[in-house]
């Protein structure tokens, strides 16, 4: 299994946070790739099996960049927009 790690951060604190996830996560053999969501979104990963999504919360709101990807997911199992291809069935960890 190939897992994604999509994270929106500033400051460094949730990159930092998905780093360590995609850490915990290799220790227990899985394949992972840990990406900012902006590259997430230009379609910039490897074809994966499931992904995590994480972003630092402004004004009770999650960062553009991970809400862009989020959107970009929704598009469905086609992938229409920018992640089209990149995908094999999808499905949310948590
Ligand atoms: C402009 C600004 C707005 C924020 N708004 C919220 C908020 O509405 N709710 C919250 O729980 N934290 C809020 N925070 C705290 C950040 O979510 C928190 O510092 C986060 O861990 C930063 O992650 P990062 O280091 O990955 O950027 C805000 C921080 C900033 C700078």
């Amino acid at each position: 299994m190939n897992v994604l790690i999509v994270y929106a951060s500033q400051f460094g604190s949730t990159r930092g946070i998905a780093e360590h996830l995609g850490e915990a996560l290799r220790t227990r053999g899985v394949a992972v790739s840990v990406v900012s969501a902006d590259a997430a979104s230009q379609g910039n990963v490897e074809p994966f099996d499931a992904y995590v999504v994480g972003s630092a919360i402004h004004g009770a709101r999650w960062l553009p960049a991970a809400r862009e990807f989020v959107e970009l997911d929704r598009q469905g199992p086609s992938r229409r927009g920018k992640l089209d291809g990149k995908h094999h069935d999808v499905r949310r960890l948590s």
